[in-house]
């Protein structure tokens, strides 16, 4: 493949800073070398700049969505970038940041797929809206403003709305739900494999199951990982960790599966926070985890 990565270091959709710095951590392991040893050709890394922290105060209190105003400007010029690599042939890497930057990103790529298919890990739905959301932070709202859920300058972005069909969409890992995202999940119909899920048929069944409808009649199949879908235990350096995620071997299992069906046309690795532990543990796991994505395998 040829890869283009995308550094997107903004973390005004979360409630909490430091995600900002997941990209840089994330390459700090030698994420590149590792990927050029695995074959693929990477172009020089990008990186959306968004308006800068200090300035990141404006509080649209009307709307009741925290930095509305940055998280639209940044995500609309990341959605440039990924529309320009895809509509190229290439594999678009993002690295974020918080999960509100999966609005640019599906917004890009939703430009080149016109049935994009999505395979969420999260320990959260992030299917909020303004009316539902319980904190305000946009990385809560980002899959529902992709379904045309959500404030115009969210769902509008880079496009008409909505980005995604709900058949396309599935979610795994989800542990942690607000009321409005169930009721949500049921209108909708988003398939969603919960951890009680996992447990019971195992992340290959899963697997298995997730390509059978991310992949049904869609044309590319983009993979959105929330590094809080890994179990805290592994993944501690992210702002809203959930209990009784997935295990490091799921979380790879899964990424080898995926890598395997041939399937996967873009990826984007969001909400690794640095400054939340000492031993960069969880952006070691990120890298890794996307090399798996990547074809990196045991044997
Ligand atoms: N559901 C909670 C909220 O809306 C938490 C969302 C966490 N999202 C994330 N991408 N980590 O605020
Ligand atoms: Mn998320
Ligand atoms: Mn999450
Ligand atoms: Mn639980």
């Amino acid at each position: 493949k040829t890869i283009t990565v995308v550094n997107v270091p903004f973390d005004l959709g979360a409630g909490r800073r430091g995600a900002a710095l997941g990209p840089d951590a994330i390459l700090n392991t030698g994420l590149i070398p590792r990927l050029t040893s695995l074959g693929h050709r990477v172009e020089p890394i990008r990186t959306v700049n968004p308006q800068n922290t200090t300035a990141g105060n404006s509080v649209n209190s009307l709307s009741g969505l925290l930095h509305l105003a940055e998280v639209a400007a940044t995500n609309r010029e990341l959605a440039h970038e990924t529309a320009a690599i895809a509509a190229s042939g290439g594999f678009p890497l993002v690295l974020g940041g918080d999960h509100s930057v999966a609005i640019g990103t599906i917004s890009g790529l939703a430009q080149v797929h016109r049935k994009l298919g999505v395979i969420w890990f999260d320990a959260h739905s992030d299917l909020n809206t303004a009316e539902t959301t319980p904190s305000g932070n946009i990385h809560g709202m980002s899959l529902s403003a992709l379904l045309g859920k959500g404030h115009d300058l969210l769902t509008g972005l880079g496009g008409p709305s909505p980005k995604l069909r709900p058949e396309h969409v599935v979610l795994i890992g989800v542990r942690d739900l607000d009321p409005g995202e169930k009721a949500l999940i049921a209108a909708e119909g988003i398939r969603c494999f919960t951890m009680h899920d996992i447990d019971r048929l195992g992340m290959a069944k899963v697997m298995e199951e997730a390509l059978r409808v991310a992949g049904d009649r869609t044309d590319g199949l983009h993979i959105s990982f929330d590094i809080d879908s890994v179990d805290p235990y592994e993944a501690p350096g992210t702002g809203t960790p959930v209990r009784g995620g997935l295990s490091y071997r799921e979380a790879h299992l899964a990424m080898e599966l995926l890598a395997e069906s041939g399937l996967v046309t873009s990826a984007e690795l969001v909400e690794v926070n640095p400054t939340l532990e000492s031993d960069n543990r969880t952006a070691k796991l990120a890298a890794e985890l996307i090399c798996s994505l990547l074809g990196e395998t045991i044997l």
